[in-house]
């Protein structure tokens, strides 16, 4: 149980370093501060390393949404205080429906924040009386926060069901750093699971990679110190680790990028903007950093199958 804990409180990390990057302009976000309060500045790189991750996952989204259409949902596994649902229904992008997944003791605290935030309620575009409500998870409109363990499938399928989700629809599943923390034998199951379900999806997962490294070494004993077991993090060997993860669940294919390419198929205007915010004095820190997370993209069904990073026409 230590370790579950330890697990779940790498979401107020990930959350507070997302608001200190917000904060100092790198990407609008109205929302994470509701959800995050009093974080101190992050160094540049961490700044960057967000910023990069966001965009990142971002031109994926955006291309999934593109070749979707209207009629699609989007799962997100492990979805902590993402603010993802707000930022695309303020960009005016239509889905059917939106649905978070996280530990119940993470769901409950994001359901008290959603509860007490007009801002939050407004966007999910109901009145209050048509929200459903208990004290770990919400229902409003299209979107659900449900709790659940991700290594147990019949708790995943019970929520996915009680969000309503559509098995027939096209349907994106995020994970951003999350299966990382998880035992190889849970993710193949639920891997192996969700492609069985759903006949046209993408996947697309954020997390480290090049761990046998003596960079990526530091970075295992860095969590490993505070308490995180990196069960799944036998797959984050290489990208070669990472996609094969995807094929031997059946997927239909899978391609990944080191954040080092993700960052430069970023939109050149937004690179040299977010560049003149801080002063980088360890390029070579970031560069290391880049290296080691990576955005894996896998797919079922003909639709995703020609999504990459740098179909421009997309
Ligand atoms: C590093 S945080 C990332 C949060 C969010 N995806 C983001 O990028 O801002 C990892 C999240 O995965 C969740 N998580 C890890 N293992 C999980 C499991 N077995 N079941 C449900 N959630 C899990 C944690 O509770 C935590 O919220």
């Amino acid at each position: 149980m230590a370790t579950d804990e330890a697990v779940q409180s790498t979401n107020d990390d990930a959350s507070e370093c997302k608001m200190s990057a917000v904060r100092l302009g790198y990407w609008d976000d109205k929302f994470v501060h509701i959800l995050v309060r009093g974080t101190e500045r992050k160094p540049p790189e961490i700044n960057r390393g967000y910023f990069a991750r966001t965009e990142g996952v971002g031109i994926f989204v955006k291309k999934f949404l593109k070749k979707a259409g209207e009629k699609c949902q989007i799962i997100s596994f492990g979805a902590g205080y993402d603010t993802l649902y707000w930022r695309l229904k303020e960009q005016h992008y239509a889905f059917d429906n939106f649905t978070e997944i996280d530990f119940p003791t993470v769901t409950a605290r994001k359901c008290y924040a959603i509860k007490r935030s007009k801002v939050l309620l407004d966007g999910l575009g109901v009145s209050d009386g048509e929200v459903r409500l208990s004290s770990t998870e919400l229902h409003g409109g299209n979107y659900h926060l449900v709790g659940a363990d991700l290594r147990n499938l019949g708790e995943v399928a019970t929520k996915l069901r009680e969000s309503e989700i559509n098995y027939d629809l096209p349907t994106l599943f995020l994970a951003e750093c999350v299966l990382v923390y998880i035992e190889a034998a849970s993710i193949e199951n639920l891997l192996s699971w969700l492609v069985q379900q759903f006949h046209n999806a993408l996947f697309v997962n954020y997390e480290q990679v090049n761990m046998c490294d003596r960079f990526g070494e530091i970075m295992l004993e860095n969590l490993r110190a505070r308490g995180c077991p990196l069960s799944g993090v036998d797959s984050c060997r290489s990208l070669e680790t990472q996609t094969k993860r995807f094929i031997d669940s059946n997927w239909d294919g899978a391609r990944a990028w080191t954040m080092v390419d993700i960052y430069a198929a970023i939109d050149p205007s937004e690179r040299h903007r977010i560049e003149e915010i801080e002063m980088l004095d360890e390029r070579e820190l970031l560069i290391q950093l880049f290296q080691h997370y990576c955005i894996v993209i896998a797919w079922k069904g003909e639709m995703f199958d020609s999504i990459s990073l740098t179909d421009y026409d997309d």
